[in-house]
């Protein structure tokens, strides 16, 4: 059984780090009362080192190309069903535009894999938005060269999104097979060296994951020291190859939400747009066990409809200003506010001591 997260007296959290053995009992724990413990767990520790606000990224999801096949995504190459679309760099600047009227912080320009905008065009894109709109800029853009990398950031990019989607070396080569699970990482190695704030994640659920291989994965969240970790069911698409697999599950999820708390500690954790379709409360139940940031859609409505990573996405008809008042809602019914700063890492800052 595993160990107890808190000292015997009850009154400090559990020091010492996790080990494998304990994280897997803890994905294998299905008592509901050892359950709601670990969620509590996690999410005292989230208030000890995050505070209770919450940091709101408006995702501009501006193309839907992609030059890659991995099995699990609607948006692959070879998915013919897809309306394709291109927003144009004045679109997508209008799209931050807008994020920036409705007060997000941060926007996070996230698309498939689309070599047709150059490393010019990103960065000159991300140096126009941060000169006129003085917001914070995540990019999503999938793998690139380290020239380009270091371009978008000299541009003034704070952040990138890049999940390793499992630490498997075997599934990730089974589930991309146009990517090398060696590369994924030594882009994340880049991307730290070149000063930007670091974002990695996995899916939870994937066909042949294991416990154990979840457990892995929380263990390189740690060993990566990553900036923000995003943690998100795997759903199926019926125009993939893996349109049969089942989904993730809610609680397994969750779990590796709390668990993930519970080991890096101050790490910045989005309840996920994946968790909420999963599950209608999703979002909710996870700000609940771990996490401390949203990313709701600030896509155009006319081009949304066309990012179907998986089917049944939430907010597909709805505007950026309506998930924007949505989520500010959520947050506020949770006794939670919404972060009025950039919620930019809090890694370098000092860890505040760990009285429970
Ligand atoms: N193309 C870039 C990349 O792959 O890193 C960024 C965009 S990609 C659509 C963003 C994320 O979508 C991936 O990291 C993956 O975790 C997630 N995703 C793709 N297909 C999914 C599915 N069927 N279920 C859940 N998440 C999925
Ligand atoms: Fe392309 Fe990213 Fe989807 Fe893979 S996950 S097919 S790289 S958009
Ligand atoms: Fe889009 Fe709730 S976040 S409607």
């Amino acid at each position: 059984m595993a160990e107890q997260l808190r000292s015997p007296d009850g009154q400090q959290e559990k020091r010492e780090g996790f080990a494998k053995d304990e994280l897997m009992d803890w994905l294998n724990e299905h008592n509901p009362e050892r359950v709601s413990h670990l969620f509590q767990e996690a999410d005292h520790i989230r208030k000890v080192y995050m505070g209770d606000e919450v940091h709101i990224r408006g995702i501009i999801e501006f193309s839907n190309y992609c030059r890659k096949n991995c099995l699990y995504c609607g948006l692959r190459n070879s998915n013919d069903q897809l309306i394709r679309y291109r927003m144009n760099l004045e679109e997508i600047f209008q799209a931050a535009q807008e994020a920036k009227r409705l007060d997000f912080k941060t926007v996070v320009l996230q698309s498939g894999e689309d070599p047709f905008y150059s490393a010019e065009d990103i960065g000159f894109l991300v140096q126009r938005i941060k000169k006129n709109l003085n917001l914070a800029v995540t990019l999503c853009l999938g793998e690139r060269t380290y020239e380009d990398y270091r371009k978008f950031r000299e541009a003034g990019a704070d952040r990138y999104l890049l999940k390793f989607e499992t630490s498997s070396p075997c599934l990730f080569n089974r589930l991309k097979p146009d990517s090398s699970y060696p590369e994924r990482l030594r882009c994340l190695e880049w991307l730290k060296e070149l000063g930007y704030q670091v974002g990695s994640g996995n899916m939870v659920g994937l066909p042949h994951q294991t416990l154990e291989s979840l457990a892995e994965d929380i263990l390189l969240f740690q060993e990566l020291n990553l900036d923000m970790i995003g943690i998100g069911p795997f759903i199926p698409h019926p125009d993939t190859p893996l349109k049969d697999a089942r989904k993730g599950e809610l609680e397994t999820v969750l779990k590796v939400v709390a668990l993930t708390r519970l080991v890096t500690r101050n790490t910045h954790i989005p309840a996920t747009t994946a968790v909420g379709t999963l599950y209608p409360a999703g979002r909710q139940k996870a700000l609940q066990c771990g996490a401390n940031v949203i990313m709701p859609n600030a896509t155009p409505m006319e081009f949304r409809r066309h990012y179907q990573i998986y089917p049944n996405k939430i907010c597909l008809n709805e505007s950026p200003q309506n998930c924007r008042f949505c989520i500010e809602a959520m947050v506020t019914s949770l006794g939670r506010k919404v972060a009025a700063n950039f919620g930019h890492t809090v890694k370098s800052q000092t860890l505040p001591s760990r009285q429970g």
